[in-house]
């Protein structure tokens, strides 16, 4: 939670200037612009002058990064790069009953180093974790931090990184660039194909106090390298294939309609949103096919490539407060969410929700002149039938949340920071209809 006015500093400031309710800030009175297949605004072709949309600052941070079958063993090189000799390997019990930071140690220990492990990491990693992961750092004397794992290892291998180079507890680093000294130098290997942490410059935490999700922001803990190799997600069990997909595609969606989207975030993001919709559902029933596998490692790193410049919406505004709240996934949740979510912000922004539409490949490539009043409708329709396919609950009630539940979560939403850059301004009330319409 927290941050609001904050967050706007993450993205790209220069956006959040766009006043709710007036035209789009990358428009001029008088000048409309269309989006085009690929989401991109096209000017009008009668009406001469400089593209504002294409003249404004925008930013964009990534690491380094090492796709493809089998770059594993590239992680080992990239340690070495980085100075590395006695690196921490942060995982978790599940990665390693799959067996490939075994992998990674023995590589690791070929390149001539001396590597350490912990692997006391759990689902949505919690603040003592974190802190109990840089006691073992310092007392190893351990110099770089290698993550191998889903969304929840690698935002604990960046607080750890954080508490070795700043000190104190974790918590007090939630808001945006907190972090006053330099981290050590971070390589991330995703083994789910959803979250993008390993490119992201966000750092989840569940604070076990409040019983919910800080975030901490800042391109300070923006991994040095980041290495995906789809072989790790041929272990994944179904369940969570499904969720992590889902998330990749509710960073997709968030990121293409954030008001700090910019053109270079655009492309990742409809190219994530299309990947999930090509490639998701087959995995489930292919999962041996190395093809759509490196597809959807693909879709949620252009999706973290997206978000993490763009940042996010109500979605993960809201699913932050109920993951805090009752440990569940934080994929499955976006996934029950983000239709609601669609429906609420469509009207705000239809051009956009046609772009999607057309990323989806929805009504015959006719997506384009979906009805503004349709459109939303069309693309939550069409979420929701991909969530069924692949077996994600229906209503957050399945999950456990309850209407005793709502006004404390609607509460905490207002004052996460993705909430900021969501398209439509959302009141206290609009969050709990929210929330009661996906119980
Ligand atoms: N920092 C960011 O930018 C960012 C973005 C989105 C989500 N998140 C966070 O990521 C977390 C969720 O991460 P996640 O969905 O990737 O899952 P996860 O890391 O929570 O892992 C869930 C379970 O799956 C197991 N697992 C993971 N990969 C596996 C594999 N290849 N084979 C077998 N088992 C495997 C793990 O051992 C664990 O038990 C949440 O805490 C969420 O808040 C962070
Ligand atoms: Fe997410």
């Amino acid at each position: 939670m927290v941050l609001r006015s904050e967050a706007r500093r993450a993205g790209n400031s220069m956006l959040l200037t766009h006043r709710r309710g007036a035209e789009r800030p990358d428009e001029v009175p008088g000048q409309r612009h269309h989006p085009d297949e690929r989401g991109s605004v096209r000017r009008d072709p009668d009406r001469p002058g400089p593209d504002p949309a294409r003249l404004r600052l925008a930013k964009f941070h990534a690491p380094e990064i090492v796709f493809g079958h089998g770059s594993l063993s590239e992680a080992a090189h990239a340690a070495l790069r980085l100075g590395a000799r006695r690196p921490l390997v942060v995982t978790d019990p599940g990665l390693l009953a799959a067996g490939w930071p075994d992998e990674l140690l023995s590589q690791l220990r070929q390149a001539g180093l001396q590597p350490r492990l912990w692997h006391d990491v759990t689902p949505n990693p919690k603040d003592r974790e974190i802190e109990a992961g840089f006691q073992s750092y310092a007392a190893e004397g351990c110099d770089v931090v290698l993550g191998i794992g889903g969304g929840s290892v690698i935002d604990a291998a960046k607080g750890i990184a954080l508490l070795a180079a700043n000190g104190g507890r974790i918590l007090d680093y939630e808001g945006v660039d907190k972090i006053g000294h330099p981290i050590p130098p971070l390589v991330m290997i995703p083994s789910t194909s959803g979250t993008g942490a390993d490119v992201s410059q966000f750092c989840i935490v569940t604070d076990t106090a409040r019983l919910t999700k800080i975030t901490i922001m800042g391109r300070a803990l923006v991994p040095d390298v980041s290495v995906v190799d789809a072989r790790l997600l041929t272990t994944m069990p179904d369940d969570l294939n499904a969720a992590t997909g889902l998330d990749a595609l509710t960073h997709g969606i968030e990121a293409f309609v954030s008001l700090a989207h910019n053109p270079l975030t655009d492309n990742h993001a409809l190219q994530a949103v299309s990947l999930v919709f090509g490639n998701l559902a087959h995995t489930m029933y292919h999962p041996d096919d190395t093809t759509a596998r490196n597809l959807m490692a693909q879709a949620a790193l252009e999706a973290g490539l997206a978000f993490t410049n763009a940042i996010l919406g109500a979605c993960h505004a809201m699913s932050h407060q109920v993951g805090g709240l009752l440990d569940l996934p934080h994929g499955v949740l976006n996934g029950v969410l983000l239709p609601h979510v669609i429906r609420f912000n469509a009207p705000t922004e239809p051009d956009r929700f046609r772009s999607i539409a057309q990323a989806m490949g929805l009504a015959d490539g006719r997506a384009g002149e979906l009805p503004a009043d349709e459109v939303g409708e069309w693309v939550a329709a069409e979420v929701r039938r991909l969530a069924d396919d692949v077996g994600v609950p229906k209503g957050l009630a399945e999950l456990g949340v309850s209407e005793a539940n709502v006004s404390r979560l609607a509460e905490f939403t207002m004052a996460d920071a993705c909430l900021s850059t969501n398209p439509r301004p959302a009141s206290v009330a609009d969050i709990e209809a929210l929330f009661r319409a996906a119980l």
